[in-house]
């Protein structure tokens, strides 16, 4: 699996906001907002462009446009918080929603909604979710989305567990990962430690 993660020092600083606790609601998605758009423009670097002429008020020249439709994919809720970003940057990409619960007997992720836009197997798909801990609910996602032919998939995260990485390493080793912090470790209730807390919980102002 290919890792990168953002060393910037914008980035950083603003990490630093998200995982204040004084932190409010207003603030917390707005530093999410920023650090999601910097983070785009790596995360893009690979997208395919074709060719085409543009008239200029001087000539024609040849320019280049994207060649590759989009879809993001946000893990909800919280991924949800980093969606408007990434349309400010990519107008054109497509957003697929797919909701999942946890069977509270078996524990087994199952969806209770899926919407996709009907080119998803040719769209490079990136997922997002402030937060990678277990990983479950996003390997759950690349499992569904490699069933419908999606070969390009990208996952966009603000801070990653190490146990999350190594799970999702050890069955989808073809994604990227993209992600501003790894931090040290999983507690007891499965939250990021240090982390910043409950990431939906922040974004939503339901704590
Ligand atoms: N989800 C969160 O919002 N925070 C964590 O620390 C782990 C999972």
């Amino acid at each position: 699996m290919q890792i990168f993660e953002f060393n910037h020092p914008l980035i950083q600083h603003k990490l630093s906001i998200l995982r204040n606790e004084n932190t409010d609601t207003k603030l917390f998605r707005e530093s999410l907002t920023e650090i999601t758009s910097l983070m785009i423009y790596e995360a893009t670097k690979d997208l395919k462009l074709k060719l085409i002429e543009t008239k200029t008020p001087i000539t024609i020249a040849k320019t280049k446009v994207l060649d590759e439709p989009v879809t993001i994919v946000p893990i909800l809720r919280a991924g949800l918080g980093m969606v408007d970003a990434m349309l400010d940057v990519i107008p054109t990409a497509k957003v697929g929603h797919l909701g999942v619960y946890r069977d509270e007997k078996t524990f087994k992720p199952h969806y209770y909604y899926a919407k996709m836009p009907t080119n998803v197997a040719e769209s490079k798909v990136i997922i997002t979710d402030p937060m990678l801990a277990t990983g479950g609910s996003i390997i759950y996602t690349i499992d569904y989305l490699k069933k419908l032919g999606v070969k390009n998939i990208t996952v966009m995260c603000i801070i990653a567990a190490p146990e999350g990485i190594k799970n999702i390493e050890e069955k989808h080793s073809d994604i990227s990962l993209y992600v501003a912090s790894i931090d040290e470790k999983l507690n007891d209730h499965k939250y990021i430690v240090p982390g910043l807390g409950d990431a939906g919980d922040r974004i939503f102002g339901t704590k």
